[in-house]
């Protein structure tokens, strides 16, 4: 066949690689652009909305900025598109539209090749909505899990495991130096959001009288989380009647944060422990802690802990949580073999 002029060859065309999250979603194109945005998705609630906001459409920080004049949408929940809704699914497509025209140069509209995350067990379900979502912006896709694209991002593709801990579940994948299997992989639904809510029902039983949300709740773990051992006692400043208070949430940080530890325990030596026996020790030191929630401070030494009773282990985290899975996936569409593409 010829090639029409004007159409563009495969090397030409713009690949993006996609972390769809539930709390977060980040991109990473060919032409070197990145962005991230929460994964919100807000349309205005009426005409006034419309006209406060001006605009017919909002997402991440500015659509939160602006819940009270938002019909306001998470659209994953758990990693999953979620089911019934039109509008979930509509704001999903729209979330993807966007991160792509955040990293599309003006006047570029053409279809772009993506290869798009999700967490492991969901897999199956979203593959067909992202299909969906994505079929007016890009001519071809490749649906992953989201462990898979990190590990092929920092290049552990043999005898290692990631463990992806985001906000909505704790993604595991183990490499052994082929396309993982379902086999190899795990997902807990103990994640990032379980933590929050942990967070904030400890703080509501210890301070019945004071004033806070999900949103200052999530803002408390992402500069304070740890386990173990604290290393100072954590203040913050939380409304009584009014007035900011400074509250001791030290003790009630610890029991959120390591809440999501027996789970995560459990799945990895799971997975270990029915692998090849003779690799089980090579795995074992070759752990990769990515998402979010691998910033918990204290999380790496902790697992490389309890691993250690089982033989040598050694737990790292990766270097860049926010970008280490569509930086994957970007590779992974590079490097990609033409017959692993779908057309949409
Ligand atoms: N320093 C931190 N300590 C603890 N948790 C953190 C920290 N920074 C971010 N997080 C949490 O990590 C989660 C977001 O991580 P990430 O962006 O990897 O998740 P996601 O991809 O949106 O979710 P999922 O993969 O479950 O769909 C949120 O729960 C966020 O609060
Ligand atoms: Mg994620």
């Amino acid at each position: 066949m010829t090639k029409k002029s004007g159409e563009k060859t495969v090397e030409e065309r713009m690949i993006v690689g996609i972390d769809l999250g539930t709390s977060r979603s980040a991109i990473s194109a060919s032409n070197g652009k990145k962005k991230w945005v929460d994964s919100y998705v807000g349309w205005p609630k009426d005409f006034i909305a419309r006209k406060v906001v001006g605009k017919p459409i909002l997402f991440g920080r500015e659509a939160l900025e602006h819940r009270l004049s938002l019909d306001l949408y998470r659209p994953l929940k758990n990693g999953v598109i979620k089911e019934g809704t039109a509008r979930d699914e509509e704001a999903v497509k729209e979330l993807i539209h966007h991160l792509i025209t955040l990293v599309q140069t003006k006047g570029e509209a053409e279809k772009v090749r993506a290869v798009v995350g999700v967490p492991a067990e969901s897999f199956k379900v979203n593959k067909v909505a992202i299909k969906k979502a994505v079929a007016d912006f890009a001519e071809s896709l490749l649906v992953v899990s989201e462990p898979f694209a990190v590990a092929y991002g920092v290049n552990a593709l043999d005898n290692a495991m990631v463990i992806d801990i985001g906000a909505g579940t704790v993604d595991f994948c183990i490499m052994h130096g082929t396309v993982p299997s379902e086999d190899d992989q795990r997902t807990v639904l103990t994640a990032g959001d379980y933590i929050d809510q942990q967070l904030f029902n400890f703080l509501e039983e210890r301070y019945p009288h004071s004033d806070f949300n999900m949103n200052m709740i999530r803002r408390f773990k992402e500069e304070f989380s740890f386990i173990g051992e604290p290393e100072r006692a954590i203040k913050v400043d939380i409304p009584v009647d009014g007035r900011p208070t400074k509250h001791d949430i030290t003790e009630e940080m610890r029991r959120a944060c390591e809440s999501i530890l027996p789970a995560i325990v459990e799945s990895t030596l799971e997975l270990i422990a029915k692998f090849d026996p003779e690799y089980q020790d090579i795995i074992r030191q070759n752990i990769i802690l990515a998402g979010g929630g691998s910033q918990i401070r204290g999380l790496d030494e902790y697992l490389e802990g309890v691993l250690k009773e089982y033989g040598p282990a050694k737990v790292q985290v990766v270097d860049d949580p926010l970008y280490s899975g569509c930086d994957g996936a970007l590779a992974l569409a590079q490097d990609m073999p033409e017959d692993y593409w779908t057309e949409v």
